[in-house]
């Protein structure tokens, strides 16, 4: 099968990571001097911690002007904000501690409560700063893949996946002792831009399934981001774009 126009393949992970960061700067750039701020929803897991290094670099972050930016969660875990396994630590520790972003841009989801009730706080959290709108509008949108084939905290399965009107919920994977708060699908498909960041030989399988559309295979919930008016994108590396 011929590789989608859309997924586009690199040697590395670190040349990955560099075009990660390069289309962050690129975006942003397209909202200086304008009154709009540049909104971003956030991937954790690992392979953006180095998209996240490289924008707090010197060859990054002068180009970001950081007070336009408003920084959200696509997900969270359900521990502290200073947990080994918190989205916000790793972002606080690779981005947010090393760029002039005001705290008061950087919108973490409270993973120490009770999930439901965070999810409704960063609903309405996300409500006050999208105000008016039917549902959040974010520019830019980071996602990664599992090798399940979930997505932020959708998992395969969960019911979360037909939320048709909540902006956030609480998830909890199989076998998993810990709850999760995500965005749901249909915020996800309001973004402008939806990059995707995939790396490595144990997602390739996975990654080529997802690619082509199997009729009446039940999608995985990366398949189900399809943004409405936006635009999707997969950056892979050699590894995982092996069996496309
Ligand atoms: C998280 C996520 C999750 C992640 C995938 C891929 O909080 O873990 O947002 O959906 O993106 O599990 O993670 P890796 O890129 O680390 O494989």
């Amino acid at each position: 099968m011929e590789k989608p126009s859309n997924v586009f393949v690199f040697e590395t992970a670190e040349q990955l990571a560099i075009a990660a960061a390069e289309r962050f700067v690129d975006y942003e750039y397209a909202f200086h001097g304008e009154p709009d701020r540049f909104s971003v929803a956030l991937a954790g897991g690992n392979t953006p911690r180095r998209v996240y290094e490289l924008l707090a670099t010197e060859r990054f972050k002068h180009r970001v002007e950081w007070a336009q930016v408003d920084l959200f969660f696509g997900d969270e875990r359900c521990v502290p904000p200073d947990h080994p396994e918190s989205n916000y630590a790793m972002v606080y520790e690779t981005l947010i501690s090393r760029v002039p972003i005001p705290a008061k841009n950087v919108h973490r989801i409270i993973g120490e409560g009770n999930p439901d009730e965070s999810a409704k706080l960063y609903e309405n959290q996300l409500k006050t700063f999208f105000a008016g709108r039917t549902w959040p509008c974010f520019d830019f949108v980071l996602l990664g893949m599992g090798a399940d084939g979930h997505t932020a905290s959708l998992f395969p399965g969960d019911a979360a996946l037909n939320e048709k009107t909540k902006w956030v919920m609480a998830t909890r994977p199989e076998g998993s002792k810990r709850a999760r708060i995500t965005l749901t699908v249909p915020v996800f498909n309001r973004a402008a831009r939806v990059l995707f960041l995939v790396k490595g030989a144990e997602k390739a399988e996975r990654l080529a399934q997802v690619l082509r559309p199997q009729s009446g295979a039940e999608p995985k919930p990366v398949q189900m981001i399809q943004p409405v008016d936006g635009s999707l994108e997969w950056l892979v590396d050699t590894a995982a774009a092996s069996l496309l």
